[in-house]
Parts: structure tokens; sequence; C-alpha cells
């Protein structure tokens, strides 16, 4: 059965306690050409648990204030991040290892969630414990009793919806389906990025636009700490996580402080501003001031980091508020 791009398979289980729990698993329908999802045992995806992490992301009660969702930041219209300086897109983040510009949280979605509820939002567990549409749904999606609802549940449910979130039709993913031709600049853009002319490839890297790493990219002589703030390690000083380039176009303002407006801001610094800071990656010519690429080239790289764009997703009902 195939419901909006999830494939639900009805698993009948033998030996299941309780005959009343009975949780539609759901395999995701995802491309050939990303990596393999890694979901942890102990929360395999079900309708029931999504629908439920669903109801917390654009829950505004979720907040100690009781008026603030994820949602609040992270909209739909805008690949869930906001015009506010640094927050980040909601964007096939299940194949993150770390998250956070400074990585702050490593480990998986379940982790991140649980930092988001409970450090993040100060979230009131009585929100959960108080309503009988949580007790339900808690139940259907983890066979527990309400008074058992607790922040790791949560967490596991927003984790499952998070996993749901996924953009793979745009018209780069049409390209690679056979399904869209690149127009001459989309193609010449296509061929600087994956190459040593353009050198974005290295760290915005595969089909999902990221390494799991963290770089300096001379944005500054005097860089802000970034992941050295975690670690303690010098060489991380001025590092921050390679961020996705799918939806790109749709996440202004950008970096990890937002100081660019544009991608041709971005583009510019790329290829004239790359300052020569103690930590700058050795993939960029920082000593050069950059890639020092014309205006057609910068003209170029951008209209294929436009191609990334996923209309279905920020129309993809099944991520809207339920
Ligand atoms: C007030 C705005 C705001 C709200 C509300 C908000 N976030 Fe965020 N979110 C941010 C910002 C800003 C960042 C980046 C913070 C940083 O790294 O310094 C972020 C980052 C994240 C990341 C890391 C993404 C990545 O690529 O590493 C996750 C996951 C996340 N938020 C989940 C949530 C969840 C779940 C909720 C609701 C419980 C939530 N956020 C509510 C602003 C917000
Ligand atoms: C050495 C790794 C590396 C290389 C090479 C690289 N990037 Fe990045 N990119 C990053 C990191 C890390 C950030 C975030 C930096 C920060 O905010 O401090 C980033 C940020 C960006 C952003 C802003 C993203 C956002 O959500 O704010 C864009 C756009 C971008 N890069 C495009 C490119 C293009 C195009 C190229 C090739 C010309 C390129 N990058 C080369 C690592 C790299």
């Amino acid at each position: 059965m195939l419901i909006g791009g999830w494939l639900i398979a009805a698993l009948s289980f033998t030996g299941c306690q309780d005959s009343d729990f009975q949780p539609d698993y759901v395999t995701l329908n995802l491309p050939d050409y990303f990596p393999a999802m890694v979901i942890p045992d102990d929360n395999p995806l079900t309708r029931q648990g999504i629908a439920l992490g669903r109801k917390i992301y654009y829950d505004q009660r979720m907040h100690s204030t009781q008026q603030m969702s994820c949602s609040s930041c992270h909209e739909q219209a805008s690949s869930f991040t906001t015009a506010e300086a640094n927050c980040m897109a909601h964007i096939n983040l299940a194949w993150h290892s770390a998250f956070l510009w400074n990585g702050k949280i490593e480990g998986t979605l379940e982790d991140v969630a649980m930092f988001e509820l409970v450090d993040f939002f100060g979230t009131d567990i009585n929100v959960f414990l108080n309503d009988t549409t949580y007790h339900r749904m808690f139940k259907e999606a983890f066979n527990i009793k309400s008074d058992e609802i607790t922040f790791k549940y949560a967490s596991y449910a927003l984790a499952q919806f998070l996993r749901t979130m996924n953009s793979y039709n745009s018209k780069y993913d049409q390209w690679k389906r056979g399904e869209y031709q690149f127009s001459p600049s989309e193609w010449n853009g296509f061929v600087l990025f994956n190459s040593e002319r353009g050198e974005c490839f290295h760290c915005h890297a595969n089909h999902l636009f990221v390494d799991n790493e963290f770089h300096d990219i001379g944005l500054d002589m005097s860089p802000s700490p970034g992941r050295f703030t975690m670690t303690g390690n010098q060489n991380d000083f001025g590092k921050f996580k390679t961020p996705t380039l799918r939806n790109i176009e749709l996440t202004a303002p950008y970096m990890h402080d937002g100081r660019f407006q544009t991608l041709e801001e971005v583009m510019n610094f790329y290829s004239s501003g790359v300052q020569n800071s103690d930590n700058v990656t050795t993939l960029l010519p920082a000593h050069n001031g950059g890639l020092n690429l014309t205006a057609q080239e910068k003209a170029d790289i951008i209209a294929f980091m436009k191609t990334l764009t996923d209309n279905t997703y920020i129309t993809n009902p099944d991520l809207s508020a339920p």
C-alpha cells in the first residue's frame, strides 16, 4: 500500500502480548542513490508514531510558555527554517550524525529531539499527562499507559516524524531519474560544483549535499569558536557543521550567523572573500582569497544550486500542520 510516498506494511505480530497493539509499520520510499537510512531497532517507523511526532512538532503547548511549537521557527514554506539569522532547515536530517551548528548533539534524531524538548523548550510533561488525545496517541504508537508517558517516548515520536521529512523531488532528482534535462547554465554549474575548479563537492557531498563534518571555510580571520566550544580542541576553532544545499534557494539568510542574504553574496565570498584564518580548510585556496570565479561561473553554480529546490517538499500535506 502506498500512502503519500510511504509504503505501509501491515505485519502480523505473533507473540505480541497485547493483541490491541497493532501499529502500521512504515517503509520509506527513498531514491536508490541515497545511502541507506539507519533507523534504531528500538524505534521502528509506524504510522501512529509519525502521527504523534507530527502533532508534537506543531503543538504550541510544547514550549514552557505554551506559546511556541517547533514549527514556529521551522516553517514548512521555508524548508522548515525561518528568516531568523541562524536557524537550520529540517530536511533529510536522518542521515546526519551531529546536530546544531557546533555539533553540540551527537547521535541520533532521538537524541536531538530529547534535547530540543527538555533543554531548549523546557516542555512540561503534564501537557501530555493531562491530555486524553495524547493518552490515546502514545498508546497507539508505543503501547504505553497514560501514566507511562515520558520524554523518551515523545522524543522517539518526534524522531519518527523527522525521519519522514525527506526531499527527493527537486529538478536535480528529476534529472537523476531521467525526467529532466539541465539547462546549459545548470549543467555548467553542476560540472563546476563537482570539479576542482569549484571544490564544493568535497563538503556538500553526494546526493544529500552534506559530509557530516565541520569546517572553517574562512568567513573571518578571527572566527567565532564554533565546534571548539564542544570539543575544546584548538584545531576545531572556527569550524561549523556543513549544511545541506537542498532547498538552499528557500533558506536565506546563509551561514551560521546569517551574514549573507543572497546566493550571489555567498558566491562572492567563495570567489574572493575567503580569509586565511588559522584553521581554514585546505580545500579552498584561502591564500588567494578564494576560488576567483568569473561572473558566469558564479551564475552557473547558483543556477545549479537552484535545481535543488523541491516544491513538493514545502507543500507535502503529510508534513503540514495536522
Ligand atoms: C525560536 C526558534 C526555534 C524553535 C521554536 C525551534 N528551533 Fe530548532 N533550531 C533553531 C535554531 C536557531 C537552530 C540552530 C541553533 C544552533 O546551532 O545554534 C535550530 C536547530 C535545530 C536542529 C538541528 C538541525 C541540524 O541540521 O543540525 C534540530 C534537529 C531542531 N532545531 C529541532 C527542533 C525541534 C524538534 C523543535 C521543537 C521542539 C525546535 N527545533 C524548535 C531555532 C528554533
Ligand atoms: C571545506 C568544505 C566546504 C567547501 C569546499 C564548500 N563549502 Fe559551502 N559550506 C561549508 C560549511 C562548513 C558551511 C557553513 C559555514 C558556516 O556557517 O560557518 C557552508 C555553507 C554554505 C552555504 C550556506 C548554507 C546555509 O544553509 O547557510 C552555501 C550556499 C554553500 N556553502 C555553498 C557552497 C558552494 C557553492 C561551494 C563551492 C563553490 C561550497 N559551498 C564549498 C563547507 C564547504
